[in-house]
């Protein structure tokens, strides 16, 4: 039985990410660079679907003073990120096991959430309600990140991107029969929205500044302001 809902087992996540999404590092070196701009001082923040813990891993360098939830509803991830952290008693954690949809951090507490690559499981029901329940636990003036795959405007564009997608992973090594078991997951396991969609799912919410902020092949990067 699968422990989480990516492609490898918790405890290899960290050494097999790269090979699913190329560009994995990028995601996070583009969120604490636009934090570091739009809310240089959060006292509060929420890193949902946390996986193995790689992001607040690198934002406690240059937030010290944080205070981090990290949130993913698998027991298995939260545990290979729970290690990580073992030496480090001067961050400020807290673990809770929950997805996104059913967290129940207190209304306004939050200065910023970030969701890497997490709400993508979702089917649009869903994803309204997780996002919805976002823009509840942020403060006013708070910013909501996300990364995801996403969905060409086209069929032809879907076509294209996925065949790039597949040629980017067999350059990271996966074998012919890894890469066609991922692809197929694609609107099957994963429900991919297309940029246009995110942002106004995020303007219908309510969020006051919606903006792209990074976009490649069949990922973009997403941040709106309450
Ligand atoms: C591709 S990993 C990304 C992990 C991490 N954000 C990162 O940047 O490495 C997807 C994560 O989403 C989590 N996930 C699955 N369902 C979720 C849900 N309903 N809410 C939040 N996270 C979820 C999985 O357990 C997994 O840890």
């Amino acid at each position: 039985m699968r422990d989480n809902k990516t492609s490898q087992p918790a405890q290899e996540y960290d050494a097999k990410v790269e090979k699913t999404l190329p560009l994995y590092r990028l995601f996070h070196e583009h969120t604490l660079d636009l934090i570091k701009v739009a809310k240089p001082t959060p006292a509060v923040w929420l890193d949902t679907g946390c996986g193995s813990g790689n992001l607040v891993g690198k934002a406690v360098k240059d937030f010290a003073k944080t205070h981090f939830i990290l949130a993913d509803p698998s027991e298995a991830m939260l545990s290979v990120a729970r290690e990580k952290f073992e030496n480090d008693k001067d961050v400020d954690l807290e673990f809770i096991q929950s997805g996104t949809e059913r967290l129940d951090c207190a209304k306004e507490s939050i200065d910023v959430i970030t969701a890497i690559m997490s709400h993508h499981y979702f089917d649009i029901e869903m994803r309204k309600k997780a996002t919805e329940n976002c823009y509840r636990m942020l403060k006013e003036g708070g910013v909501y990140v996300t990364f995801e795959s996403i969905r060409p405007q086209s069929e032809k564009g879907l076509q294209i991107g996925l065949e790039r997608w597949a040629q980017a992973q067999l350059r990271q090594g996966k074998t012919l029969q890894e890469v066609e078991k991922h692809i197929s997951r694609y609107g099957v396991e994963f429900f991919p929205i297309s940029i246009d969609s995110h942002l106004q799912l995020l303007k219908d919410l309510g969020f006051s500044t919606v903006e792209v902020f990074w976009a490649s092949v069949m990922q973009a990067g997403v941040y709106a302001i309450k």
